[in-house]
């Protein structure tokens, strides 16, 4: 299993310490959760804490905006050294500029993903769904870590597994919220090929508690 710990539950106080435990441990991506205080009521932080994190670690540097303007912020997270950018559907309306900040994404080099709100449908992302590296499913509302896993996620996660395998689309699941190994355990079966945890990850014995997400088959 994939692991990403998101860094928004990280001992600001031990930022060093705690990535060079990161780095060491068995999680393969680093997620971090952009907030910019409207799409969501929370704020978080800007592009030079990736850059940090860039060049201390080895990590495939994973970033979800939560943000109004995904475009203008794709870029100046790529600058500073994303892999991924996973942006919000609800936060770009129309297929035709999904496609294109898609796109964008591409030509600048990183990988583009697509993310639902426990409320959107999986039916809304179908029309990008070729075209995406990543889909992310939110298993709890955007905005805060700590909050509980949304069971209803699950079948978001079964009915994306079968679309992508039936369709051969090469696009990772990545679900997000409330992820320890109880529910970490529900999501592996439903198929998901991502669990960023946040919480459950930094409250606790860093390395072990990767561990039992990457022991999930
Ligand atoms: C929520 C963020 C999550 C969050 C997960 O808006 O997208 O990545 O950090 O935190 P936990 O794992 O604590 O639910
Ligand atoms: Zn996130």
């Amino acid at each position: 299993m994939i692991v990403a710990p998101s860094i928004l539950s990280l001992d600001y106080g031990n930022t060093k310490e705690q990535m060079q435990v990161l780095e060491e441990s068995n999680a393969e991506f680093i997620h971090f959760d952009v907030m910019d205080g409207h799409f969501v009521p929370n704020l978080s932080f800007g592009p030079d804490i990736l850059k940090a994190y860039k060049k201390n670690m080895s990590k495939v540097m994973d970033v979800h905006l939560m943000v109004d303007d995904p475009k203008f912020m794709a870029d100046i997270f790529i600058d500073a050294g994303a892999d991924y950018i996973t942006f919000h559907s609800e936060a770009v309306h129309e297929i035709a500029n999904q496609v294109a900040l898609i796109d964008h994404i591409h030509e600048r080099g990183s990988k583009a993903g697509i993310s639902i709100k426990p409320d959107t449908c999986v039916a809304n992302i179908l029309p990008v769904l070729s075209k995406v590296d990543l889909v992310l499913v939110m298993s709890v509302y955007p905005g805060f870590g700590g909050q509980s896993f949304i069971e209803s996620s699950l079948d978001k996660i079964k009915e994306l597994r079968k679309i992508i395998d039936d369709n051969h689309y090469d696009c990772l699941i990545e679900v997000d919220g409330g992820i320890n190994l109880e529910t970490g355990r529900m999501c592996t079966e439903a198929g998901v090929d991502i669990l960023v945890a946040g919480s459950y990850t930094f409250k606790g014995d860093i390395k072990e508690r990767v561990d039992t997400l990457w022991n999930l088959k």
